[in-house]
């Protein structure tokens, strides 16, 4: 697989990754920092001054765009390597998403590897990922690559003035 910061010229194959999540009834694309939300210009500039200067919110970090054996963008792998601990316990080290069309071949599992072998690189010692109780693929690949459950919380997530709902995240700690 290959692993690389977002271009410009990506903008197609990453409207095309965006309308699949749609199409799917999936609106949030994970590990994506805001993509949607932004110029597209603006956003790759972003995230590719964010490996070298810290962002007031998440640090420094990488956003990789994951591809396959085919040069299919099949991911996306968000490595915040520069959080503070508070932040770390809540957020997390580590956020990945697979498009739907490429799921449970393996490579959510794949790229959680790869982004242990940069923390480690970083001389992080453990890393921190937390994810949705009813997430089974997400805890399932977390397990698969050594994560330990070491807390379960529950995040506030406010949808409009009048709802805030809760969801059960689980915690899991990765010695690196
Ligand atoms: C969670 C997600 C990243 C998993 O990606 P993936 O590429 O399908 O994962 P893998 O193929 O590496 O699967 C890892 C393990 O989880 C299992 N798994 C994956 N999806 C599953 C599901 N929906 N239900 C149950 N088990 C599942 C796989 O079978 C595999 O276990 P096995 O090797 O014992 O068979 C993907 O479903 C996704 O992008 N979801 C939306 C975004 C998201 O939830 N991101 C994580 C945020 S914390």
């Amino acid at each position: 697989m290959k692993y690389r910061l977002p271009k410009y010229e990506d903008i197609n194959i990453l409207k095309e990754y965006v309308e699949e999540h749609y199409s799917n009834y999936e609106r949030s694309i994970s590990a994506s920092k805001g993509m949607t939300n932004m110029k597209f210009k603006e956003w790759v500039d972003k995230i590719n001054r964010n490996v070298e200067n810290a962002d007031d919110e998440w640090g420094k970090y990488y956003l990789y765009l994951v591809f396959n054996e085919n040069d299919r963008l099949i991911g996306l792998l968000n490595i915040r390597f520069d959080l503070t601990d508070e932040l770390r316990e809540r957020y997390g080290d580590i956020g990945f998403g697979v498009r739907p069309s490429e799921r449970r071949k393996g490579y959510a599992t794949e790229m959680l590897k790869y982004a242990l072998n940069v923390c480690r690189e970083k001389n992080m010692k453990y890393a921190i990922l937390g994810c949705y109780e009813n997430n089974f693929g997400s805890n399932k690949t977390i397990q698969k690559n050594s994560g330990i459950l070491y807390k379960n919380d529950c995040e506030e997530r406010k949808l409009s003035d009048e709802w805030t709902i809760n969801l059960k995240c689980n915690y899991y700690k990765i010695k690196l």
